[in-house]
C-alpha cells in the first residue's frame, strides 16, 4: 500500500509506529516495495554507504538523482522522501525550489527532507508552497556537523534541548509534515516531541516517537566502516529462517528463477519485514540501541 499525508498522520493518531528505511538503488527498493515498510528515505548517506565519500558533505545534486530514480523504479508503490544534499538549497529559496523541484520531476519523490532549523524557515515555506511536502531534520545534522563539533550526541545540554524545541515550532509553522531527529537520548527526544503536530521519526533518538529510521546498509551488515550505537543488524535474527525454507525446498533452481527466493534479496526481505514488526510492536529501538 502507498502512503499519502492523511495515512501517515492516521498512524500517527493511531499510535502505530511508521517504519521507515534509507535505499539508494533498484533492486533493493524492489525488494522494499514488497514488504509493508511504511517510507522509504533515499538519503544522502548514500554519499557514503553506496559512492563511497568520506561524510555525506560531497555527494551532488546529479549523483542524488540518479540514486533516487533507481529507488522510485524498484518501488514505485511506497512513499519516497528525497534528501536535498548539502548546497542544493542553504543559498536562496529559488534554489531550494528547483532542486526539490528536480527530485519532484526528475525521481518522483513524494516529499523531500532537509536538514536544520530556524534559519531554514523560508526555504521549507517555499518549498511547500511549491507544492511539495517537506520533512525537517534536527538534533544531529550531519551535512553542518564540522559547525558543532562533528558527529556527536545532541541534548545533553540545556540551551541544546530549548534550540530543539524552539526550532521544532518554526519547522512546524513553516509546514513541514515530518520531522527526524537524530543522535538524541530518549528521554530528551521525548520531551522535544511530546507537543508536536507533526509526525516526529526518531534515528538514534529512542523509542518513543511516531516512526523509527534506520540506514539498511546498517540492518543489513553490509557498510564496512563504522555502525553508530543504534543500528541494529537484523541478519542473524532471520538466517534460521531463510535456512529453513530453503531445507523446505526441493527444486532451488526453481525458487531462485521463478521467485528470487534463494538468495540474498529473501534474507534482506526477512530482515525487513522483522525491522518493520519490531517497529510497530515498540520492541526497536531497546535501550542497547539507543543514546
Ligand atoms: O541520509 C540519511 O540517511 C539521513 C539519516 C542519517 C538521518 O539523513
Amino acid at each position: 500500500m502507498k502512503h499519502n499525508l492523511n495515512t501517515l498522520n492516521a498512524k500517527k493518531r493511531e499510535g502505530v509506529p511508521l517504519a521507515w528505511l534509507t535505499c539508494y538503488d533498484y533492486s533493493f527498493a524492489s525488494v522494499l516495495n514488497s514488504t509493508e515498510i511504511d517510507l522509504i528515505l533515499v538519503g544522502d548517506s548514500g554519499g557514503m554507504v553506496v559512492l563511497g565519500y568520506n561524510d555525506t558533505v560531497p555527494v551532488t545534486m546529479d549523483e542524488m538523482i540518479m540514486l533516487a530514480s533507481s529507488v522510485r523504479r524498484g518501488a514505485p508503490d511506497k512513499f519516497i522522501v528525497d534528501d536535498m544534499p548539502k548546497g542544493s538549497y542553504e543559498a536562496s529559496d529559488e534554489l531550494a525550489i528547483n532542486n526539490a523541484m528536480r527530485f519532484c520531476k526528475e525521481a518522483g519523490c513524494d516529499a523531500i527532507k532537509l536538514e536544520g532549523g530556524l534559519a531554514m524557515a523560508s526555504r521549507i515555506k517555499a518549498i511547500v508552497q511549491s507544492g511539495i511536502p517537506v520533512i525537517g531534520h534536527l538534533g544531529l545534522t550531519p551535512q553542518s556537523a564540522s559547525s558543532f563539533g562533528g558527529y556527536r550526541i545532541i541534548g545533553k545540554k540545556e540551551d541544546e534541548v530549548l534550540k530543539m524545541k524552539s526550532d521544532l515550532v518554526v519547522l512546524e509553522n513553516s509546514g513541514v509534515f515530518g520531522i527526524l531527529i537524530e543522535a538524541v537520548p530518549p528521554n530528551i527526544a521525548k520531551n522535544v516531541a511530546k507537543e508536536a503536530r507533526s509526525i516526529i521519526f526518531g534515528i538514534g533518538a529512542g523509542k518513543h516517537l511516531d516512526g523509527q529510521l534506520l540506514i539498511l546498509h546498517d540492518l543489513l551488515g553490509i557498510f564496512p566502516k563504522f555502525r553508530p550505537k543504534f543500528a541494529k543488524c537484523y541478519i542473524p535474527d532471520v538466517l534460521g529462517a531463510f535456512s529453513d525454507q530453503i531445507e523446505k525446498t526441493d527444486d532451488l533452481v526453481a525458487l531462485g528463477r521463478s521467485e528470487r527466493k534463494d538468495g540474498l534479496a529473501e534474507i534482506s526481505r526477512l530482515a525487513v519485514e522483522k525491522f518493520i514488526l519490531e517497529v510497530r510492536s515498540g520492541q526497536f529501538p531497546t535501550e542497547i540501541f539507543s543514546y
